[in-house]
């Protein structure tokens, strides 16, 4: 399938690694990929209406019907043929500011000869975007933001303001590459924003924090939102797991003043819970976690080992750091 995938613009590099993360965790083989202007192209073998409904960081994802020409988009609008069925155009600019009555119509008036235009729930989506190139799609997934921002931490029961936006929590996941109804770990559990996410998209999360009143408190909102609860108290230097009982860890850890360490400095933490998880993770896992700053990247690059990170700066005195590593 051939597929073009509208990333949200909140990052340079992370909405695309998130899709890609995606797509490698439904095994969708991706022959061939190219990006430009915050939409990523892919030619692809597997299920990829299944991993992209898994995307946080994106619009809409289109199955790509044809590409070229203004010429050879309404070529392909008049040879086809709807049946009667409903359908409407909407089209989009990719760096340039376009009319979109002047291709909306005419392209309307092609696909009008075979089917009826409904504009709210139309049987077929189309999507053309216009860049050095047109792309004519047909929308086969539409990220449910408006979700995304009703599950801020703010609108839940148990509420903290360490938690991450779910957007965020959701690429997250992602970039620990579990397969569909496998487990995913969170050692430093807290709200359980990034379970929520976890559970969200069909995995089975897997909850762990010192704090007893964040256990408790997060239960409630898994239960709250019909999740698994599968959550301990315990400190992640020493999980009480069994090794190879978790596909991959997704996690959040403190990072400094405002999170209770108890005491402890992060590079101590962070030490010790590093490899306990290489302890735990089989060879080849992944493991996506959210650190503070390039020396905590190097430290966590000892048991693990570092294949990307995304910078995403909150505010000026604070940057998060999406990183992936895998367990050897
Ligand atoms: C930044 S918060 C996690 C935020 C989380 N993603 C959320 O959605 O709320 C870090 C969490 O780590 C927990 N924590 C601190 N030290 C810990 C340790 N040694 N073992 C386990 N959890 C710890 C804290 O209690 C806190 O809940």
């Amino acid at each position: 399938m051939r597929a073009f995938i509208e990333l949200s613009g909140e990052h340079p590099t992370l909405p695309r690694a998130e899709a890609l993360a995606a797509l490698a965790s439904e095994r969708v083989e991706v022959r061939t990929a190219s990006f430009d202007n915050q939409v990523l192209r892919i030619d692809a073998v597997g299920p990829v209406e299944r991993a992209v409904h898994r995307l946080g960081l994106a619009h809409l994802v289109s199955e790509e019907l044809v590409s070229g020409d203004f010429d050879a988009i309404r070529a392909f609008a008049q040879e086809s043929d709807l049946h009667g069925r409903t359908f409407r155009v909407r089209s989009r600019g990719l760096g340039i500011d376009l009319d979109p009555l002047a291709l909306e119509g005419p392209l309307g008036a092609d696909f009008g000869r075979t089917g009826e235009v409904d504009l709210d729930q139309p049987a077929v989506d189309y999507r053309l975007l216009v860049g050095e190139e047109f792309f004519l799609g047909r929308v086969i997934h539409r990220v449910d933001r408006a979700r995304l921002e009703a599950t801020k931490v703010a609108h839940r029961s148990f509420s903290l303001p360490i938690s991450l936006h779910p957007k965020f929590a959701r690429a997250l996941v992602n970039l620990a590459q579990v397969p569909m109804a496998g487990t995913v770990l969170d050692p430093f559990c807290g709200t359980g924003g990034v379970l929520l996410e976890a559970a969200a998209i069909g995995l089975r999360p897997i909850g762990l924090d010192r704090d007893r009143r964040m256990v408790v408190g997060c239960r409630s909102s898994l239960r709250e939102a019909r999740a698994e609860d599968r959550l301990g108290m315990a400190d992640a230097g020493q999980l009480p797991l069994r090794a190879g009982s978790v596909h991959g860890i997704a996690t959040d850890p403190p990072y400094g003043r405002a999170a209770s360490t108890r005491g402890e400095s992060i590079k101590s933490l962070y030490r010790r819970a590093f490899r306990a998880v290489r302890d735990l993770m089989p060879s080849g896992a992944h493991v996506a976690i959210v650190l503070p700053n390039e020396a905590m990247i190097d430290l966590s690059s000892e048991p693990l080992e570092l294949i990307e990170t995304h910078a995403l700066r909150v505010h000026r005195s604070l940057v998060r750091h999406f990183c992936v590593f895998v367990s050897s």
